[in-house]
């Protein structure tokens, strides 16, 4: 067996990953944090008929697992990830703090100063299926955002094989329930606000995941400077869907693309491809752990993905299980399906 914490348990992307590696037939819960519900139980603070005693995280006894998985806010996580590692605990970071490989580039973005720039060149960005050998190796692994889950992964196929013409713009159109937000109430995922509403926020360049996606983009070889990315919020509890529109740097059937994307995922039990005329929506994937893409072609050179993840499944959790998972030997799937 495998020992385990998780931090941030109170949480949404906490509550999910321990719902997930109570079942999990390697692992064996050894801690969960919250700071405002230290000395209460999960089943004070949620609804559900199991419990676990909750710790505040100083006194998370790290000298007794072997990964912890920190379901934290950026900018919180990085002490509590250099805390574990300082033990020799393997980490999956779900937060942002090690998901840019500059600690300058970070704090750009996150305006605030990497407390643990050292630790940057230790992590690997966890996007299983695209960094999938470097995961199993590594002791520090930054869970990607769940926008770039999704459309990374619609991309990857094309990227891979450099089919994108870089001159062209990437647009991603994407929508998220509102728990990806998380569980604190703000103004914008109050009821009133959010509900029989649609709303675009941070549009064209200025999101946050916009750094981690051009980075990984740029690693595979594409532009990702040429990315344009318009989230939303839908007024559902969890599930995304990005619709991506890219163009080809020559000509292609649908069915040849059709077929290179079911190649690049055959072995890869977490992402499905649709059958041609089918298009991916948010049901497809809600409160599982996979990703779902639909392929439409529109001229032989343009095309329409879709891309429907959970955001607390494959876009946080369950991606996270799957890459410790990965990092353990364990079948990639366990737990998850
Ligand atoms: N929600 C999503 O769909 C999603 C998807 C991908 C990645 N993520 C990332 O995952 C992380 C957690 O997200 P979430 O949605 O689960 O957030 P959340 O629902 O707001 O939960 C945050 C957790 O962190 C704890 N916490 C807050 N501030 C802390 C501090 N200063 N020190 C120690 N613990 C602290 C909270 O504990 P208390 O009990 O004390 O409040 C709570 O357990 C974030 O970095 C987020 O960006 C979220």
């Amino acid at each position: 067996m495998i020992n385990v914490g998780i931090f941030g348990a109170s949480g949404y992307t906490g509550l999910e990953t321990i719902k997930i590696l109570r079942k999990h037939p390697q692992v064996k819960l050894i801690f969960a944090t919250s700071e405002s519900g230290a000395g209460q139980n999960l089943r004070d603070i949620y609804p559900i008929s199991w419990d676990m005693p909750l710790v505040a995280a100083a006194d998370a006894p790290l000298n007794k697992v072997q990964a912890v998985f920190c379901c934290l806010p950026h900018g919180a996580s990085m002490s509590t990830v250099a805390a574990a590692r300082q033990e020799s605990a393997c980490v999956i970071d779900l937060s942002a703090d090690f998901r840019l490989t500059d600690a300058a580039v970070y704090e750009k973005w996150y305006q605030v100063p990497h407390a643990e720039p050292d630790l940057l060149a230790e992590a690997v960005y966890g996007l299983s299926e695209v960094n999938r050998a470097d995961i199993g190796a590594a002791n520090l692994v930054a869970n990607p955002g769940c926008y770039p889950t999704s459309i990374l992964l619609a991309l990857y196929p094309l990227l891979q094989r450099k089919l994108l013409d870089l001159t062209m713009p990437i647009i991603a159109d994407s929508k998220s329930g509102v728990s990806g937000a998380g569980r604190k109430a703000t103004l914008k995922s109050h009821f009133v606000e959010a509900n029989e509403n649609l709303s675009p926020y941070s549009i064209g360049q200025s999101h946050r995941h916009v750094a981690e996606m051009a980075e990984t983009i740029n690693r595979l070889g594409g532009v990702g400077e040429k990315l344009i990315f318009s989230p939303h919020l839908v007024p559902i509890s969890r599930g995304m869907l990005s619709t991506i529109y890219v163009t080809l740097n020559k000509d292609m059937t649908a069915e040849q693309i059709q077929k290179l994307f079911q190649q690049t995922y055959a072995d890869k039990p977490m992402v499905k491809i649709l059958p041609l005329g089918q298009l991916a929506t948010i049901a497809h994937t809600q409160n599982s752990h996979l990703a779902v893409i639909s392929i439409t072609a529109v001229t032989p050179r343009q095309l329409i993905l879709c891309s429907s993840i959970d955001n607390l499944g494959k876009g946080a959790a369950g991606q996270a299980v799957q890459n410790f998972n990965l990092m353990f030997g364990v079948n990639e799937s366990e737990g998850l399906i």
